[in-house]
Parts: structure tokens; C-alpha cells; sequence
């Protein structure tokens, strides 16, 4: 190996999970159905915490044996005063334990986790969100935090904020209306055309750039299924535009132990040090400068 690689591979950082992390015990407070297939858990931890940014995320299970024992990884989706909201799609066992808690049900969460969103500051080319049906948890708090602006940074202006929402099915678009009660432009799609254009939302992105209604330089924003992250990557390498991408990989441990979320970093890249980087401890946020998802389903 050359002595350069050497050199960068000795000198990068170990990625370490953040200090503000702690173990919490937590009850539950309410379940509420969402959609055709999600819930809206609402948790109290033991003690309060101060505000969280947006797209971190939490380890969480239930402390009986419903749960499976490796805690499961979720977005926050909001915070109110000493709750935590999270927004989830009952997908297997570890889903399904946390959508049958009652008020009171014990809990046990890390966190918070991860990096979250960049400043989404005022100035500069509009943001637009990309949301993949449950890919939408982590905008609601971020447009909640960049219209009040965090730290020191100015709030953006709510016509600069454009949230593009799609899902198979309308029953999958969760909680469309609290995020169109957020006042910023939201513009539902679906593939059936139950709800709003029918497509999915790189299609819609490009209608509302055909039709003047998008400026065509924007900082892109997204999370969902995988192959939605993907061309959304490829869109903006071919138009040059600042995106990340909030990554939700299958996690073992959460905090940066057992290697079990490689993302494959980009050479010239800030983070090209490694050949990986973890997605529970350097994201799950990646500026696509970064990372690459390319080639994820080839063969
Ligand atoms: C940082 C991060 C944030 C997340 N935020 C949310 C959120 O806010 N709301 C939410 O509902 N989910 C979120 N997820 C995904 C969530 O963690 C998984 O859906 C959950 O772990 C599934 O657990 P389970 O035991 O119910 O399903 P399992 O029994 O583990 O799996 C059931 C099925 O789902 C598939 N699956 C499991 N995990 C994923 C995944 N990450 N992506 C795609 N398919 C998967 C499995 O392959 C299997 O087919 C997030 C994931 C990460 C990494
Ligand atoms: S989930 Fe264990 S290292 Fe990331």
C-alpha cells in the first residue's frame, strides 16, 4: 500500500458514537394508528432532554420479552416538552412489539444517535425534501427546527422550504395532513394516483421543474426506500446539486460496534479515509459527496 494511504488510513478518526448519547429508560404514553400500516409511538424517558436535531435517531425496544433483544433503530419524528414522538411502519417482530404498547408499557432507548440533518439555514437555493412513504419521520422536526432556526443559524423562510411527499398509496403517505399543517409547500404523489401527481417524487420533482413551478438549482433533502436514494444520488451528481441522504440501513448495535452498517465512501471524498463508512456513527446523514449508493443492487 502506498505510504500516502498509510498515512490518511493512521490519521483518520475512529468514528465514535456521540457523547450526548445515553441509555433511558422511558413508559409509554400513547399509541395512535397512522396510516395503513404505521403507528405513532409516543414515549416520556426518565429524564428530559434538551432539544434533539432532526434525523438522529434512537435504539429502541421494549423492556419485556415482545421485543426481540437488539433494540431497532428509529427517526425521531417529533418532540413535545419531555416527549419523544416516533412515527413507525409495523414491518416484523421488532415493530410489531412497539405498535402493542400501552400507556405505561416500559421502554428502553439510546440516543440520541447519529448526526442528523445539516443547518437547514435561510439564504441560498430553496430546500427540497424528498420523502419515501416512512422516509418522511425525519422531516416533520426538521422543518419544525428550520423555521424556528437552530443553532444560531437563520430560520428559513417557509417558501423555501418545499417538502415532495410520495408513496405507493395514499394510505402509505403518513400523516400527510400535521405536515401540511407546517404551512411550507407540500406536494404529494403516488404510484396508483391515489393522492395528488401519480408518479414517484424524482418524477415529480421534474414535473415541477418542467413546468417552471421548482427553480432548477435546489439543495436536495431525502430519505426512503433505497432505490429511491439512489437516483436521487445520481440526479444530483448529474446536475451538480448539494443533496444528502438520510440512510436507513439495517442496524445491529447502533453505536458504532459490530460493523454491521458499511456505507462505501467515495475516494475523493471527506470521509475516503475508509472503504466504509458506519452509518449509525458518521450518519445516518451523508452528503452524497461523500458516500455512494451506486452499484448497491447490481447483480
Ligand atoms: C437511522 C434509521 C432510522 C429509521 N427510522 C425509522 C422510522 O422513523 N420509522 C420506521 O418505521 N422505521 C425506521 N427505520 C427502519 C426500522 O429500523 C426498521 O423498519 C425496523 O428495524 C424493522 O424492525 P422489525 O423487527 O419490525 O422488522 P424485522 O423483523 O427486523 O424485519 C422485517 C422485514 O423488514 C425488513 N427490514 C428491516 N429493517 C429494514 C430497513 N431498515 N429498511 C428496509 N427493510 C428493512 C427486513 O429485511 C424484513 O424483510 C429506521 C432505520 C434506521 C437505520
Ligand atoms: S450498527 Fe453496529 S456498527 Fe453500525
Amino acid at each position: 500500500m502506498p505510504d500516502r494511504a498509510v498515512h490518511r488510513i493512521l490519521s483518520a478518526r475512529m468514528p465514535a458514537p456521540p457523547p450526548d448519547a445515553r441509555s433511558l429508560g422511558a413508559r409509554a404514553v400513547s399509541v395512535t394508528a397512522c396510516g395503513d400500516d404505521g403507528v405513532i409511538l409516543r414515549v416520556r424517558p426518565e429524564t428530559g432532554l434538551p432539544p434533539v436535531r432532526a434525523a438522529r435517531f434512537f435504539m429502541l425496544r421494549r423492556e419485556d420479552r415482545l421485543s426481540p433483544a437488539i433494540p431497532r433503530p428509529f427517526s425521531l419524528y417529533r418532540q413535545d416538552g419531555p416527549d419523544l414522538e416516533f412515527l413507525i411502519k409495523v414491518m416484523g417482530q421488532g415493530t410489531r412489539a412497539l405498535a402493542a404498547c400501552t400507556p405505561g408499557t416500559a421502554l428502553r432507548l439510546v440516543g440520541p444517535l447519529g448526526n442528523g440533518w445539516p443547518a437547514l439555514e435561510g439564504g441560498g437555493p430553496p430546500w427540497v425534501m424528498l420523502a419515501g412513504g416512512i422516509g418522511s419521520a425525519p422531516f416533520y422536526l426538521g422543518i419544525e427546527q428550520a423555521l424556528r432556526g437552530m443553532d444560531g443559524r437563520a430560520p428559513a423562510r417557509r417558501e423555501d422550504l418545499v417538502l415532495l411527499y410520495g408513496a405507493a398509496r395514499r394510505g402509505l403517505l403518513y400523516d400527510l395532513a400535521a405536515f401540511q399543517r407546517l404551512g411550507v409547500r407540500v406536494e404529494a404523489c403516488t404510484d396508483d394516483g391515489s393522492l395528488g401527481f401519480r408518479g414517484n417524487v424524482l418524477q415529480l420533482l421534474a414535473s415541477l421543474w418542467d413546468s417552471g413551478a421548482l427553480p432548477r438549482e435546489v439543495r436536495l433533502l431525502a430519505c426512503g426506500p433505497e432505490r429511491m436514494l439512489e437516483a436521487t444520488e445520481a440526479l444530483a451528481r448529474a446536475r451538480g446539486l448539494d443533496c444528502w441522504l438520510s440512510l436507513e440501513s439495517v442496524m445491529g448495535c447502533g453505536v458504532g460496534i459490530c460493523n454491521g452498517c458499511p456505507v462505501p465512501t467515495r475516494p475523493d471524498g471527506p470521509l475516503g479515509a475508509w472503504p466504509n463508512a458506519k452509518c449509525c456513527v458518521e450518519g445516518p446523514v451523508f452528503a452524497t459527496s461523500a458516500i455512494t449508493l451506486a452499484g448497491a443492487h447490481a447483480g
